[in-house]
């Protein structure tokens, strides 16, 4: 109400908001209207050049789409520095080729930025160069169709997130990027210092240790943001994060990164991992249909195979229990270790069921985080999850959370997570919750292999060049 009265008493002020709009139009845009005989200017890249003996034709693209608006340029006007991969400002007339197609016929080009190939400029027109090779390429690489397809794609995806979670009433929250806490406790964490040799000897001085010199403990770069998310779940209900999540692993298989984004949510009231299942399940449903419907054009692009919805979007996930997979893995002569399952084995189990996305559930105790509950019917077993999905096998990892504060104290790992334990003393409810590694996901959605060509700048063990 108070909002309203204000806002209303500056537009009688005549205090408008202002519309910022872009001095030019956005190919997808163009294309979607496609306004006949309207004056039109627009920048981007060429994509591809035809020169003919009186007319040039070029394929331009300015990032907004996958499609390209093809320009006709009559021979009056200069093409002399306009290459493949050149930046161009035209300006031109809407109009429709003989065949149908809308085209803008040129009235002035201006080449902003040139660019011989010659020169080094890696990429080559009308040839599909492997990712392998564009990945060597960090700085250029959005200037191929293959990976600016996959950032479109990453980008709606991060849109359909959003969109479901707040068609559901979950609370967005921040959580920290720094923090004291390492979650999973499996030691992956990187270490938070300053690099200010003055400060830290000052701060030494104070009687600190040199690992905590800064923030009187140990500081870590957040692996997952669940602990946090609990104690805003336990005083506001629904609650998700989508933030970046830090791993040292020294791992460099193509599924894994050192800064990948992980979308955590965490449910209250949640008993029963079959109710955590459903929100997991009906949510990537979800995703994968939206992104299917946002971005045909792109996933087509990706990997031809991927732009049709796979068979799994209508059928029911696979559940099966931790012991039933090590008997079918057994069956196949992948026999499990106490390590538990691996990816080779992990890829089997999707294959087991023909594809379908597939909940191994009740992990033995000791292979899983503190923080996970006990089964109420095996005291050696707890209620944890992981979803295992073609292509990448594990993309979500999820459990109930142990809110029993007697078996909390005992398995938790330092005093320093008291908090997290105060948390089952006051008002505590049951929840459970899970985190969607937002890079495989991708490479779900897209058929994609490699994890590094989810994200726009990858970083992992040796490698943060950019
Ligand atoms: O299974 P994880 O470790 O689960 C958690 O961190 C829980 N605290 C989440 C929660 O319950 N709120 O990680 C979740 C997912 C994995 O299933 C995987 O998809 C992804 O995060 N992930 C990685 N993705 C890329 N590179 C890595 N190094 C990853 N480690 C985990
Ligand atoms: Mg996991």
């Amino acid at each position: 109400m108070i909002y309203k009265n204000v806002f209303t008493s500056q537009i009688r002020r005549g205090i408008k908001l202002k519309q910022t709009l872009k001095n030019y139009s956005v190919i997808a845009s163009v294309l979607e209207k496609a306004n006949i005989g309207e004056v039109t200017e627009v920048k981007g890249w060429v994509k591809n050049l035809r020169k003919q003996k009186d007319l040039t034709f070029i394929d331009v693209n300015d990032g907004s789409t996958s499609q390209k608006l093809q320009i006709v340029i009559p021979k009056n006007l200069n093409t002399n520095d306009l290459t493949y991969g050149s930046s161009v400002l035209i300006t031109g007339k809407l109009s429709k080729s003989p065949k149908g197609q809308l085209e803008l016929v040129a009235e002035h080009v201006n080449v902003m930025g040139t660019c011989v190939v010659s020169d080094g400029y890696p990429f080559n027109p009308r040839t599909a160069h492997p990712p392998e090779y564009i990945r060597q390429f960090l700085h250029l690489r959005s200037r191929t169709n293959y990976f600016s397809a996959i950032l479109r794609v990453r980008n709606s995806l991060t849109r359909h997130i959003h969109n479901y979670f707040e068609s559901k009433n979950y609370l967005h929250v921040h959580t920290p990027i720094l923090t004291s806490n390492d979650c999973e406790g499996a030691g992956e964490v990187f270490k938070i210092q300053p690099d200010n040799e003055i400060t830290v000897k000052a701060m030494m001085q104070e009687g600190r240790d040199k690992d905590s010199v800064y923030f009187g403990t140990k500081t870590f770069l957040t692996v997952s943001g669940q602990l946090h998310q609990e104690a805003i779940c336990r005083g506001m209900g629904n609650v998700y994060t989508l933030g970046p999540t830090f791993r040292a692993e020294n791992s460099r298989s193509r599924l894994h990164l050192s800064e990948f984004y992980m979308l955590e949510a965490e449910i209250a009231f949640c008993d029963t991992l079959q109710n955590l299942q459903n929100v997991i399940e009906d949510m990537l449903k979800y995703l994968f249909i939206k992104t299917h419907e946002s971005n045909a054009n792109d996933l087509h692009i990706i990997d031809k195979e991927k732009s049709v919805l796979p068979l799994w979007v209508n059928k029911e996930f696979v559940t099966m229990t931790y012991n039933e997979a090590k008997g079918i893995l057994g069956k196949r002569g992948l026999d499990m270790t106490d390590e538990g399952i691996n990816k080779e084995q992990e890829l089997a189990l999707v294959e087991y069921c023909n594809g379908i996305p597939v909940f191994v559930i009740k992990w033995p105790k000791e292979q899983k985080s503190f923080y996970m509950k006990e089964c109420q019917d095996d005291n050696t077993k707890v209620d944890a999850l992981d979803l295992l999905a073609p292509i990448t096998g594990e993309v979500v990892g999820g459990s109930l959370r142990e809110n029993s504060y007697d078996k909390l104290k005992a398995k938790l790992p330092s005093d320093r997570l008291n908090w997290y334990l105060e948390l089952r003393k006051f008002g505590n409810i049951p929840t459970g919750g899970f985190g969607l590694g937002l890079e495989r996901f991708l490479q779900v959605i897209c058929g994609v292999s490699n994890i590094k060509d989810t994200l726009p700048f990858p970083r992992w063990p040796h490698n943060c060049d950019m």
